[in-house]
């Protein structure tokens, strides 16, 4: 019996090398099909380079890559027929008008007549372009160039979208529609990949993410789940009280509140640093409400999505083996 090739995105022990050096030494992902994963990390990090290997535009790229069942290494041409890719800053022919430039491709993927036509005017409508039709592709501004690359990628209807900083360029609005165009692709059953440095973008519209430093997946998972985890390995609590918060803060500074350090003040409020687990957690909560602190509120900090992307920036870099 033989075993269903695996939909969505599947890449093992994918490693991507230029010459000698080793972008990405080696990298594992699994993407449902319908969801859209945030590849972040910080600039070199690897994640063009992943996303050549995954376009198949790299070679030789070693390691297994499934899209949409199927086989990217082995057999590329079937690959390239279930995915779009959209480089950063991808160039278009000037000479072009928008919809001219949708129409040669829609052909090239064997649309002719009124199905191009129809097809063109929808991506067009998907990304919020349909008046701009006639335009030159040198008169649009650089959002609206993103959002043609765009529309192009959707005429196929492909079962994977990869997209390489995809609001790079684009205004709150055109960001809106990005993230309309998008969310309708995934519940349509397509799968998304993308890269983005807008981070609070990419919390808001990826079901998941990844985090990538030095070319390895450090981290990835539901995303709300890896901000968890990553705000437990630099866990923060802001405390209030009623009273003076110089009395807690010098409590903070006493022994008693250890394993909580580094306090500072924050207009009525105290931010500490805690190195527990949960259990040193509670124990605390029980000192500090004994110390007669007339404490009214504690709160744990999460890390923001750029608290994590700065800590991963500013980890000492260790270069890859080939
Ligand atoms: N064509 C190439 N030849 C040699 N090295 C390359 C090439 N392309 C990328 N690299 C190197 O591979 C590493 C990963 O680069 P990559 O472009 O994949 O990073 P990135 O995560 O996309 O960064 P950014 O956020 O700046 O877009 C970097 O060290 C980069 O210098
Ligand atoms: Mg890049």
């Amino acid at each position: 019996m033989s075993v269903p090739a695996p939909h969505g995105v599947w890449v093992r022990n994918l490693r991507v090398d230029y010459g000698p050096f080793t972008a990405v030494p080696h990298l594992d992902l699994t993407i449902p099909p319908g969801e859209i994963y945030g590849l972040i990390g910080p600039n070199g990090a690897g994640k063009t380079s992943t996303f050549r290997a995954l376009a198949t535009l790299l070679d030789p790229v070693h390691g297994e890559i499934f899209l949409g069942g199927r086989d990217a290494r082995h057999d590329p041409e079937a690959a390239r027929a279930v995915l779009a890719y959209m480089p950063d800053l991808a160039p278009l022919p000037e000479d072009l008008r928008a919809a001219e430039y949708l129409r040669f491709f829609a052909e090239s993927h064997g649309l002719y007549g009124p199905a191009r036509d129809q097809r063109v005017a929808a991506c067009l409508e998907a990304v919020d372009l349909t008046g701009r039709q006639h335009v030159f592709c040198r008169a649009l501004s650089l959002g609206m160039r993103q959002r043609l690359n765009l529309a192009r990628c959707l005429l196929h209807r492909p079962k994977v979208l990869i997209l390489d900083e995809p609001a790079s360029g684009m205004d709150v609005a055109a960001r809106a529609s990005l993230k309309e165009a998008l969310r309708a692709q995934a519940a349509s059953g397509t799968t998304i990949i993308l890269s983005s440095h807008i981070l609070p973008e990419v919390q808001d519209i990826c079901s998941s993410i990844g985090l990538l430093q030095n070319g390895r997946l450090v981290d990835s998972g539901e995303t709300r789940e890896v901000l968890l985890r990553q705000s437990h390995a630099k866990k923060r609590l802001r405390i209030r009280t009623a009273g003076s918060p110089e009395n807690l803060l010098s409590w903070l500074y006493s022994p008693d509140a250890l394993p909580a350090h580094a306090p500072v003040l924050r207009g009525d409020t105290v931010e500490c640093q805690f190195a527990g687990d949960t259990e040193a957690q509670a124990r605390f909560f029980t000192r500090l409400a004994g110390a007669n602190l007339a404490v009214v509120s504690l709160e744990e900090i999460h890390s923001s999505i750029e608290e994590v992307v700065l800590r991963l920036a500013s980890a000492p870099h260790e270069p890859a083996a080939p």
